[in-house]
């Protein structure tokens, strides 16, 4: 199977109540891990690439990465997205070089200029077969050098999406919902804290949700920022030398809910840092005379695959859905 658009995949994910993983890439470790578990569990798969991934890994490296892992899962449809395109020329760039889906975010921009923008990509995409994600509202956290402080976030406003949807013609839209970027989505002030002291995150706003959906029914929505920092990966990082106090993530209970409903696409990036780090940070502890990488990415890549693996069953629902 050749790399394929968002297109079918939403449309099943929509309807079947479930949504598709878009893991985040920037080596082969991170390529195996992911891919590995889509493909024993027949689950669709997005890989998306950032500006970022982009400028540590080279774009052909990361493309050609990602058409090896096609040719390794046959069983699967995977698409490779653009995350968090900055502008037209990156996402033109992406269009051009092998991308089946780019997400054009110009979220901070004003309204009017975010449709202007989106517009474009979106005009100049669809003539090349390529499918857009836009974005309304703002996020907090870190977003490649970009960081939005919790007070500088914004919830979208259901009132614009139908008008945003049909101007701009975008074939998906991400919403801010109280998601957030990076492994400190949230403040201790912002949270409450349960018997063992880990901190309780506020809960997503459902009901924005629920009216974005009920003004653009059958249209498929992204959650960005919705990693939930498994505490295992925080205590084991903070055992063997790391230090990540109070990181706190998105219970994966709420995430399953917004899958069942109509968001179609649920973004982690994260949660797969984590998982390599504190394979690695635990390694390098218990043998601190080796030297060989493939020594200590092989369990990272191990850990990396049964962590997808578990949000594709317990929190995407979408395993057996390819
Ligand atoms: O939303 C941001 C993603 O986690 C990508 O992060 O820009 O550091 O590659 P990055
Ligand atoms: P996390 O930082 O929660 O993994 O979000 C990733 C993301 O939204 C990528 O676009
Ligand atoms: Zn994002």
């Amino acid at each position: 199977m050749a790399l394929v658009t968002t297109t079918e995949m939403f449309k099943k994910a929509y309807d079947g109540g479930y949504a598709i993983g878009a893991f985040n890439v920037n080596n082969m470790e991170i390529v195996q891990g992911i891919t590995e578990a889509a493909q024993e569990l027949k689950a669709p798969l997005i890989l998306q690439v950032s500006k970022g991934a982009r400028a540590y890994a080279n774009h052909t490296y990361l493309v050609k990465l990602v058409e090896a892992a096609v040719i390794e899962c046959p069983d699967i449809p995977i698409a490779l997205h653009l995350d968090h395109g900055p502008d037209f020329e990156t996402c033109k760039s992406c269009i051009d070089g092998g991308f089946t889906s780019v997400m054009i975010d110009a979220s901070s921009k004003p309204f009017a200029e975010n449709i202007e923008i989106t517009k474009k990509v979106v005009e100049y995409a669809h003539d090349h077969g390529v499918v857009v994600e836009a974005e309304l509202g703002t996020l907090a956290g870190i977003e490649d050098d970009v960081k939005v402080a919790a007070h500088a976030a914004s919830y979208t406003r259901p009132e614009e999406v139908e008008e945003f949807v049909a101007k701009t013609g975008c074939d998906s839209l991400a919403i801010a919902i109280g998601t957030s970027h990076g492994a400190y989505k949230f403040t201790a002030a912002q949270c409450t804290r349960n018997e063992k002291g880990i901190l309780v995150p506020p809960p997503l706003r459902f009901d924005v949700l629920e009216e974005v959906s009920k003004r653009l029914p059958g249209f498929p929505i992204v959650l960005h920022g919705s990693s939930s920092v498994p505490q295992e990966f925080v205590k084991a990082i903070n055992e063997h030398g790391g230090q990540m106090p109070d990181a706190v993530g998105i219970p994966e209970e709420q995430l399953r809910h917004a899958a069942e409903l109509s968001v179609c696409k649920i973004n982690i990036d994260s949660d797969l840092r984590l998982a390599m780090t504190a394979t690695i940070r635990q390694y390098f502890d218990e043998h601190p005379g080796d030297f060989d990488p493939r020594q200590y990415l092989k369990p990272a890549r191990s850990a990396i695959k049964a962590m997808v693996a578990h949000k594709i069953v317990d929190v995407l629902g979408c395993d057996h859905k390819a």
